[in-house]
């Protein structure tokens, strides 16, 4: 039997970081409600003209060189995204002619920020089934650029990111098990509900949230599909080494941690220094811990994320 494995991990984050003091002078807001209210301390913002694919074309060549591999073997790439560059192309098309992949398929996976789970999930079906043989799968975002400055209760809860990972065909596991979820009646809990029509935009191109809402049902579904994808491996939670949910609030983290009966001491968190970066955010977590040497060889990873729509979801992994 087939199964794919993670060969490498990269990341990348843009220069730029904007303290919560920093944004004290720019909307009605502390550092001390953010760090207490979200655990958010700075996040990255992109510079003017630096696109999701320009994050993510850093983050594939670092995936890339942590795995040993060259682009020359990519047949594959999977970007999740909420901010493309563009309407369309799709950003994986803009990217693989970025990075000078020639051959394979490329597309975007919308998904919010449980993007990058989705897009995982895909290429691991792609490479167990012989149709890819280097899959790059990526989670790349610029929120900066769809964030209300008149909306203090979103503005500050968003950073700029990349993260990407290497997939090839293993005989050993892997990826153990994945589980996807979508529930289309809470559209309107989290947004940005404008499109293009007629040359101008309609509706609002801002993230639209309900704060309260999306933070107990991301407690909610996270402990549940953690549970899911645990059973489907055969799994106990004891032997869960590293927990990697998506970074968006500690105290959801936190909360999801405690639900679950497991020590902060195993969940990789990164939102104080990155604040949520969406589709980026799990493969952002991912590569610190793979790169500070906190994942080793033989353990257990579960990465879950939840996001608009609502969409959720996790996958299991013995790192190898
Ligand atoms: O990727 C998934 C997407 N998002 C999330 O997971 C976020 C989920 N939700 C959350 O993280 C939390 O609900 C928030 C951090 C967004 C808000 O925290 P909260 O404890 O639910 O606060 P709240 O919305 O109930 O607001 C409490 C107060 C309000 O003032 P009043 O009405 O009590 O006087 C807000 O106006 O905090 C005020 N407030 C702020 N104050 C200072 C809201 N935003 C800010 C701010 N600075 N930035």
């Amino acid at each position: 039997m087939l199964y794919s494995r993670i060969a490498g991990t990269g990341s990348y984050l843009p220069a730029t970081v904007v303290t919560n003091s920093d944004l004290e002078k720019r909307v009605d807001t502390s550092d001390e409600w953010i760090r207490t209210r979200t655990g958010i301390r700075e996040r990255h913002f992109a510079a003017e003209g630096e696109l999701s694919s320009d994050l993510a074309m850093q983050a594939c060549r670092r995936a890339l060189q942590a795995a040993g591999r060259d682009v020359s073997e990519v047949d594959l790439i999977v970007v999740a995204t909420t901010t493309p560059d563009m309407i369309f192309p799709g950003v994986a098309c803009i990217l693989q002619a970025k990075l000078g992949v020639t051959r394979g398929a490329a597309f975007d996976v919308q998904a919010v920020c449980s993007g990058f789970v989705y897009a995982l999930s895909i290429a691991d079906m792609f490479v167990r089934s012989g149709q890819s043989r280097c899959a790059l799968v990526v989670g790349t975002e610029v929120y900066s650029g769809i964030l209300d400055w008149n909306d203090r209760s979103t503005c500050v809860l968003f950073g700029d990111g990349a993260g990407a990972v290497v997939l090839l065909p293993s005989q050993e596991p892997g990826i153990l098990a994945t589980r996807l979820h979508t529930d289309g009646r809470y559209t309107d809990i989290l947004a940005v509900p404008a499109r293009v029509c007629g040359g101008n935009i309609a509706g609002k191109p801002f993230v639209t949230m309900e704060g309260q809402a999306v933070f107990k049902f991301a407690v909610k579904v996270l402990t549940e599909v953690a549970a899911e994808v645990l059973e489907r491996a055969g799994l106990p939670l004891e032997q869960v080494d590293w927990f990697i949910p998506h970074q968006a609030n500690v105290r959801i983290i936190e909360a999801t941690a405690r639900k679950l009966g497991l020590p902060m001491e195993r969940v990789v968190v990164t939102v104080d220094r990155h604040a949520n970066t969406s589709a980026a955010s799990v493969p952002l977590a991912l590569d610190e811990a793979v790169r500070d040497g906190r994942i080793r060889a033989g353990q257990h990873v579960l990465l879950e994320a939840v996001g608009g729509g609502f969409t959720w979801g996790a996958c299991l992994i013995k790192w190898g």
